[in-house]
């Protein structure tokens, strides 16, 4: 059995998502309306095995209700066709499935490695202090690799990349969305809400995928190096 207990004086860095609140099934309070269960079923019938939708329709769950319900389980079981115990056994095991409610924005700031080197933990200090008592606008965590080290350190708003913050640069996005300002994510696409965008995760496009470069600078500059590198060699070769 793992002990949980920590040292003295030793801070939990990370939330263990296992230990969340489980999903309350006793509770049907729900935004979910025929023309959401109509989108559910649409989802399913995306897919050879209709199963295979789980993902996208807890997605869709998250954007109506803000979390997952016990309705939207109920839901996700009846048209899939399994037990409630095995939509809820997706849920605990994606971290991108909360039991609990989701402010407007949710901020994730990464705090492994590179993006702790380069100073994610103080970003998250600063977040998490500058949002507390504001929980149906934000909602703060820590993130694991983004697969942005290039950009380290990196803020996860509603899953749209910040690149290269400081704490005074995430502060400042916070104050802009309370503000009502608009906000870009530093490679592109304007900031609207985690609903928002968890409905694009479910599958129903919002025509901006285009907005901003598909790779940013930091990215394309190995592949300047592989093109250079790749013409001397042909140079050398004549
Ligand atoms: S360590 Fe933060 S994006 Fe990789």
């Amino acid at each position: 059995m793992i002990d949980h207990q920590l040292p003295e004086g030793v801070e939990q860095h990370f939330h263990a998502h296992f230990d969340d609140e489980p999903v309350d099934m006793n509770d049907t309070a729900t935004n979910i309306d025929d023309a959401t269960v109509a989108e559910l079923e649409e989802l399913a019938g995306r897919y050879p095995n209709k199963q295979s939708a789980m993902i996208p329709m807890l997605h869709l769950v998250q954007s109506v209700d803000g979390h997952v319900t016990g309705e939207g389980v109920r839901h996700i079981a009846r048209i899939l066709e399994v037990t409630e115990a095995q939509v809820l056994g997706v849920v605990t095991f994606y971290t991108m499935f909360y039991r609990r409610k989701v402010g407007k924005h949710l901020v994730g700031v990464c705090t492994t490695s590179l993006c702790a080197t380069m100073g994610g933990d103080l970003i998250y200090d600063a977040v998490k202090k500058h949002a507390a008592g504001k929980e149906d606008l934000f909602t703060v965590e820590r993130v694991e690799c983004n697969a942005a080290c290039d950009f380290a350190p990196v803020m996860m708003l509603n899953w749209e990349f910040m690149d290269n913050m400081t704490p005074r640069k995430a502060v400042d996005i916070l104050d802009r969305l309370e503000a009502g300002r608009e906000v870009r994510s530093t490679r592109g696409p304007e900031i609207t809400s985690w609903r928002d965008n968890e409905r694009v995760l479910a599958g129903f496009y919002d025509g901006k995928a285009d907005e901003g470069p598909a790779a940013g600078q930091a990215s394309l500059a190995g592949l300047d190096v592989l093109r250079e590198s790749t013409a001397t060699e042909h140079e050398g070769r004549r």
